[in-house]
């Protein structure tokens, strides 16, 4: 009875495998299989969804790279997306899914697996590159010096720190700096493979930029997302700017002080040479 029973389900099984080749196999008419399915991936962080919503029935995600065995991730969920991440870390690996909708009733065991198919997807040529962080920047004389922060991905080295992008794509990691002069529109670019840039610059401008990481082997997808634009700043305009309005009250006070205090003296200088010349015309001549 059992062992029928197992041969029937290994024959529907087969007959299942080779329809899904042509579509969605539905082994039971009250299930909905999954539509719409696309992976969402940045910086190696990826989520597969799917539509529709479910109503008596859940789906559970099975995965697999292309020579390995299939993995379920996100068992019986009622949800209509699941982070499979960590299945993924084989990046260069091609990952297919299959969104498998059952009855939560005790029966399941004996129908066959209604499932949907993911289209393929492969990590490392596919996820989004999110955008780079500006770890410093410094402006000298004639130099702009820029620091990038490469972007960290949910895979963690043995010590439980997190790896970035440069673990995974090394050579085939570079970034562009754009720059321009502050208030013009001419935008310059220069690449590395480093995280550095040094680049010459006009002395005493000030300078915007933003950086960009670029997948050099990639045909499609092949630029991050843009960093946030920081402009540079001559400190010294700030502060000493301040210094010398301060600087200029103060001396024009004082010069209208000290005026203010000679005006005065030759006025009461004045005075009391008219007074004293007033006394001598008055003065009695009998006194001499
Ligand atoms: C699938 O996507 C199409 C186009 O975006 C949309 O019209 C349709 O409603 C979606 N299906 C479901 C079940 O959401
Ligand atoms: C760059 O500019 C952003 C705002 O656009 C700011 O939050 C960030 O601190 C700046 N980075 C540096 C290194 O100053
Ligand atoms: C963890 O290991 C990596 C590579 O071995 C190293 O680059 C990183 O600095 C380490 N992190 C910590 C916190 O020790
Ligand atoms: C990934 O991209 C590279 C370069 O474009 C290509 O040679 C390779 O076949 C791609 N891999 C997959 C699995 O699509």
């Amino acid at each position: 009875m059992l062992a029928a029973l197992a041969a029937a389900r290994g024959r529907a099984l087969l007959l299942c495998a080779l329809l899904s080749q042509l579509g969605p196999c539905s082994g039971n008419s009250e299930l909905s299989t999954a539509v719409n399915i696309t992976w969402s991936s940045i910086n190696f962080k990826t989520i597969l969804q799917w539509q529709p919503k479910p109503t008596n029935y859940v789906y559970t995600v099975e995965i697999s790279g292309i020579n390995s065995n299939w993995e379920k991730v996100c068992v019986h969920t009622k949800e209509t997306e699941c982070d499979v991440t960590d299945k993924l870390e084989k990046v260069k690996d091609t990952y297919t899914a299959h969104i498998v909708s059952e009855m939560i009733s005790g029966t399941e065991k004996f129908e066959e697996p209604s499932y949907a198919i993911s289209p393929k997807f492969t990590p490392y040529n596919q996820t989004t590159i999110g955008r780079p962080g500006i770890q410093t920047y410094e402006l000298t004389d004639s130099k702009l010096k820029v620091l990038v922060e490469d972007p960290l991905i949910p895979y963690r080295f043995p010590n439980k720190s997190f790896k970035s992008i440069r673990e995974i794509f090394k050579n085939d990691l570079e970034y562009t700096l754009y720059y321009w002069k502050d208030q013009s529109t001419g935008k310059k670019e220069a690449t590395t493979k480093s995280n550095q840039f040094e680049i010459s610059i006009d002395k005493g401008k000030n300078y915007c930029f933003y950086v960009q990481a670029i997948i050099l082997s990639r045909r499609e997808n092949r630029k991050s997302q843009k960093s946030k634009v920081n402009c540079t700043s001559h400190e010294r305009e700030v502060l000493d700017e301040y210094g010398t309005e301060v600087f200029i009250i103060i001396a024009a006070a004082a010069i209208v002080i000290l005026i203010t205090i000679i005006g005065l003296s030759v006025i009461l200088y004045k005075c009391k040479k008219t007074k004293a010349a007033k006394e001598k015309e008055t003065m009695p001549l009998n006194d001499i």
